[in-house]
């Protein structure tokens, strides 16, 4: 299997966050974007010209390795029209890589990516995470970013009324020391697929 088989057998596998890329990309204007824990997911790289992705996994950095291919693929594939710009990191998103402040940070499945890489974000930029590992969570309780909206799972950006995102059913508080322990997002009443926070300052 050559590496855009595999990637289009893992895109089906996951679904296509294309639409939600570039949903995002769009209403917020990011032209530069970072991707920690992204495994094979370069969809990101069809609608924002210039992306780095940090991913430990020995298979993804066997997948990067074949970074002509990918850049290839993307060219023809693109929807901008500059050359694509992509970067691949084969470290922990902890470690402390020199990179370019990006536009917007994406955090899928992969751990605590808004508090570990928030210092790569610049200031008035966008977290763009779900979650399934509480990034959600921890970026809701923190006070350098603000929470500006939500994804709904067709695809839709929502920004108003949100208070009534990370309530739950019975009232009460939300367990950060929880969220950290079992890395799993709580089970609130309202639960959309993506949520959006802007970082209030330069970290
Ligand atoms: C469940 S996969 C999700 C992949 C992709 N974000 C998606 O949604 O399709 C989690 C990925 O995060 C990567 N990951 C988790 N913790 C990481 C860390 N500290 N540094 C780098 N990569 C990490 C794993 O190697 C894995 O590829």
């Amino acid at each position: 299997m050559n590496i855009i088989e595999e990637y289009e057998k893992y895109i089906a596998k996951i679904g296509d966050r294309k639409t939600l890329y570039r949903l995002v990309a769009n209403r917020f204007d990011v032209k530069m974007a970072l991707y920690p824990g992204s495994h094979i997911d370069i969809g990101a790289s069809l609608v924002i010209p210039n992306v780095t992705y940090i991913d430990n996994y020995k298979g993804t950095i066997q997948f990067f390795k074949h970074l002509i291919e990918v850049r290839n693929y993307i060219n023809m594939n693109k929807e901008y029209p500059e050359e694509c710009t992509i970067e691949f990191f084969g470290l922990d998103y902890n470690e402390n890589i020199k990179l370019d402040k990006v536009d917007m940070i994406i955090s899928q499945f992969a751990g605590f990516v808004g508090q570990a890489t928030k210092k790569h974000l610049k200031k008035g930029g966008i977290l763009l995470c779900n979650d399934s590992h509480g990034d959600a969570t921890l970026a809701y309780l923190d006070d350098d970013y603000e929470f500006i909206g939500v994804v709904e799972s067709n695809n839709t950006i929502i920004t108003d009324e949100l208070e009534k995102y990370f309530k739950f059913a019975n009232e009460r508080q939300i367990d950060r020391n929880k969220v950290l322990t079992k890395m799993k997002g709580p089970r609130y009443k309202t639960q959309p697929s993506n949520y959006i926070f802007l970082l209030k300052k330069n970290i």
